[in-house]
């Protein structure tokens, strides 16, 4: 696999593969997309509306562990407890995660937080925080057998132009059937075959205006 780092416009980095030919973020800013999609009209809509205090989270796609971290952040001024399970069948290489800006934009006091989420041990559960408990787990959307009732879904992989099958209703069925009644998936992807296929498993969908440089997100609701 051939990766590199790249600037997005907020300055923030992303990664580029060049196998794929596509990037982990939106090259209009990877903090600002990850904050608009995945926090904002995420976790913090969900969390203001349920007002549920155990919380699980399921991500597709752990990538640079940025929405690991921006969640973190978000919960440090509130009370919930979460778990935060997420995905990653191609954990990145560790001299590319070590170059990666996030720290230096964020905060210097979240570099333990973000190098503890890289170096755990996949496959244990960990609790990394009074408020978190973390699983990483090395292993595909395709092949895990799910058993949680999730209140939210970061759908974050690559663009289904670019790997259609994770996208496929077979795994939206798997998704949707581990979902609470209320709970939601957000993404950036609002392809008009992927908003079909979501109605046509049983989601709500809202369709949202997205981060800079894109029209539309979705939130789709169970
Ligand atoms: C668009 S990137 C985003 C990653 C991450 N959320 C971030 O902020 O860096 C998509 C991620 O999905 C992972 N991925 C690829 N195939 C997958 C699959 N079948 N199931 C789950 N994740 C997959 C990739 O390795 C990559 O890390």
């Amino acid at each position: 696999m051939s990766l590199r780092i790249i600037k997005t416009s907020d300055g923030s980095d992303t990664i580029f593969n060049s196998e794929l030919n596509e990037t982990y973020h939106s090259l209009n800013g990877s903090i600002n997309e990850s904050n608009i999609v995945y926090i904002q009209n995420g976790l913090e809509y969900y969390l203001n509306r349920k007002k549920e205090n155990n919380i699980k989270i399921l991500e597709i796609g752990f990538g640079t562990g940025l929405n690991f971290l921006l969640t973190y952040i978000f919960l440090e001024k509130r009370n919930e407890k979460i778990y935060y399970h997420t995905l990653e069948p191609y954990p990145l290489p560790n001299e590319i995660i070590k170059k990666l800006n996030y720290i230096s934009k964020i905060g210097n006091q979240y570099g333990d937080i973000f190098n503890l989420s890289h170096n755990l041990k996949n496959d244990k559960k960990n609790a990394v925080t009074k408020k978190i408990d973390f699983l990483k787990s090395k292993i595909s959307i395709e092949d895990i057998a799910l058993s949680n009732n999730y209140d939210i879904i970061f759908f974050d992989a690559f663009a289904p132009s670019k790997q259609p099958s994770i996208w496929n209703k077979k795994n939206l069925n798997k998704i949707y059937s581990n979902m609470k009644y209320g709970a939601i998936l957000v993404t950036y992807c609002s392809s008009g075959q992927f908003k079909r296929d979501l109605k046509s498993i049983g989601f709500e969908v809202d369709v949202l205006p997205g981060p800079m440089g894109k029209k539309e997100m979705v939130r789709a609701i169970k």
